[in-house]
């Protein structure tokens, strides 16, 4: 993992889509080994099933996919073209169509299962295949698209929340001889030695932790790279790639470092105000006058206790200058990781109506806290940055308009209902952003759903991708930026003019790779 220590500038994974094989490809691509892109892993089987019901302008998709299909001698990536291509694009007012859904099932395909015995065995469930392919085959195309042309770094980004189709993604970009894989939201012991065993195409194992489950009960999901394509995609053993993990303090820093399975190789110090989920503040929640959480002293990371693992590492969350870059040094790291002025950038699939709305708020002089929110919204329970858009569910009005729906359901929350006579349980998912009824039903709390907004719709929406609403509206957009848009002002002329990734990487390391 020598290529880290160069690495001074990570380009960060934003979901879904706003860091696309475009954007990844162009800062990896900027200093080669300096920079590194990284493209969103979140999400991708919908966004290729969309992006392909739109017509694939330009065909990049269906090269990816044909590649995948020619590099393993199978035909999945033309099974999915074939499903889902529409020549020319459907046309505007007519919704999307959904892929597989991303769902567990119980051994008979079914989602009831009786009470546990008295000594429980683990309970091994099963994922749609047809999603297992689907998953496999974007994320190794959206690593493959972001790696063609050059010599750079790209890494693929995931969340640990979206916990059913991580392992899928991951092993599809391994497969795309991805360079790292950046985990977030969540603890992800374990996920290094899971990338060591799929460079090998050992089985592997995931555990999913259900809600309402009996004392003892666990239950796990296999993975046999062996089983796909009749071993096909299992011929040749793949590179390693780096495993870095997001965390905020050096507690969980130590924690991975010491892992009894593998640490990670480097860490990335996210700060509070980073954009898109961020850790929720350290002890009792406090609120300010606009039901933001209240962060202190407790929240702020201490490097020279982390710079005593020996591990490199970058800051996140504001890191957006040399002067920040070189702070950022002195403190121990590495290097620094920049999301917001990148989802910015021309090459970011943040939408065009959305890039222009937040440079006109700039260019008419909004301050950062007008503009960007850290609010409660997201099902997930962590803080989540909103950006204060007219339109969009930032609005209360836009969000208590929308008819709560759950067709997506990356954030659900698995569990068991009460066991009726016969001790038979439901397996069931919700979403704390769907409908009220459905989610009181299924055991849930009212409180814990009251003002979560449907953060699967809404950041498709932001970028382009959004569904129609079963009532006929377009889904609303929900767009995330972090709370220092300093860089954004500086590189836009406070908002007067638009910029590419490159930009950006010039901005903070000169023309030449800056290296101190
Ligand atoms: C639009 C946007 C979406 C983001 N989405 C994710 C994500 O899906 N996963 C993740 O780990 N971090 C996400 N982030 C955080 C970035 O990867 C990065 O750490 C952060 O933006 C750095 O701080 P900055 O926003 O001050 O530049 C997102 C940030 C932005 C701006």
């Amino acid at each position: 993992m020598d290529f880290l220590q160069n690495i001074q500038l990570i380009q960060g994974g934003m979901g879904v889509y706003v860091s696309n094989y475009r954007l990844a490809n162009a800062v990896a691509a900027c200093q080669p080994g300096v920079t590194a892109g990284t493209v969103s892993g979140t999400a991708l089987d919908v966004v290729y099933v969309r992006l392909l019901q739109l017509g694939d302008p330009g065909g990049h998709i269906r090269s990816a996919l044909a590649a995948f299909d020619a590099q393993f001698q199978v035909d999945i990536g033309g099974k999915i073209i074939h499903q889902y291509l529409i020549a020319n694009g459907k046309p505007p007012g007519e919704r999307f169509r959904y892929g597989p859904r991303q769902t567990l099932y119980t051994q008979d395909g079914s989602q009831k299962m009786a009470l546990p015995g008295d000594l429980p065995l683990p309970v091994q469930l099963l994922v749609d295949q047809e999603l297992v392919e689907l998953l496999i085959a974007t994320a190794f195309a959206e690593v493959w698209l972001a790696k063609r042309g050059h010599h750079g770094k790209v890494l693929i980004n995931f969340l640990h929340k979206v916990q059913l189709p991580l392992v899928y993604a991951l092993y599809g970009a391994m497969l795309a001889g991805v360079d790292g894989i950046v985990v977030g939201a969540g603890n992800p012991e374990g996920l290094p030695q899971m990338c060591t065993r799929l460079a090998q195409h050992l089985p592997v194992t995931t555990e999913h932790g259900l809600l309402y489950r009996e004392s003892g009960e666990t239950f796990q999901v296999d993975f046999d790279p062996q089983e796909m394509a009749a071993g096909r995609l299992a011929q040749e053993s793949l590179k390693r790639p780096a495993f870095l993990a997001i965390v905020s303090l050096e507690a969980l820093v130590g924690v991975l470092a010491n892992s009894p399975t593998e640490p990670p190789d480097g860490f990335i110090i996210e700060h509070h105000t980073a954009g898109g989920h961020n850790a929720p503040p350290q002890g009792p929640l406090k609120k300010d006058a606009l039901d933001q959480p209240i962060y202190s002293i407790q929240d702020e990371p201490d490097f020279d206790v982390i710079s005593r693992y020996n591990k490199p590492f970058w800051l996140a969350g504001g890191y957006n200058s040399r002067e920040k870059l070189l702070a950022a040094k002195q403190a121990g790291a590495t290097g620094v990781q920049i999301g917001t002025a990148f989802a910015l950038a021309q090459e970011s699939g943040l939408s065009l109506v959305h890039k222009t709305a937040l440079l006109d708020s700039l260019r008419q002089g909004a301050s950062d806290a007008d503009l960007v929110r850290t609010t409660l919204f997201s099902p997930t329970g962590y803080p989540f940055k909103v950006a204060q858009l007219p339109g969009t569910l930032a609005e209360e009005t836009v969000y208590e308009r929308r008819n709560r729906v759950c067709d997506l359901g990356f954030l659900q929350q698995r569990g068991f209902s009460k066991p009726d006579p016969d001790g038979v349980r439901d397996l069931f998912q919700r979403c704390p952003a769907g409908p009220l009824s459905d989610f009181t039903r299924k055991r849930g709390l009212p409180f814990n759903a009251a003002g979560k907004r449907c953060l699967c719709n809404g950041l498709l929406a932001a970028v382009g991708l959004g569904n129609i609403h079963p009532t006929n509206d377009d889904e609303p957009a929900i767009v995330t930026l972090g709370n220092d848009l300093d860089a954004v002002r500086r590189l836009s002329s406070q908002g007067q003019v638009s910029y590419w990734a490159c930009d950006v990487v010039r901005d903070l390391l000169g023309e030449d790779g800056w290296v101190i």
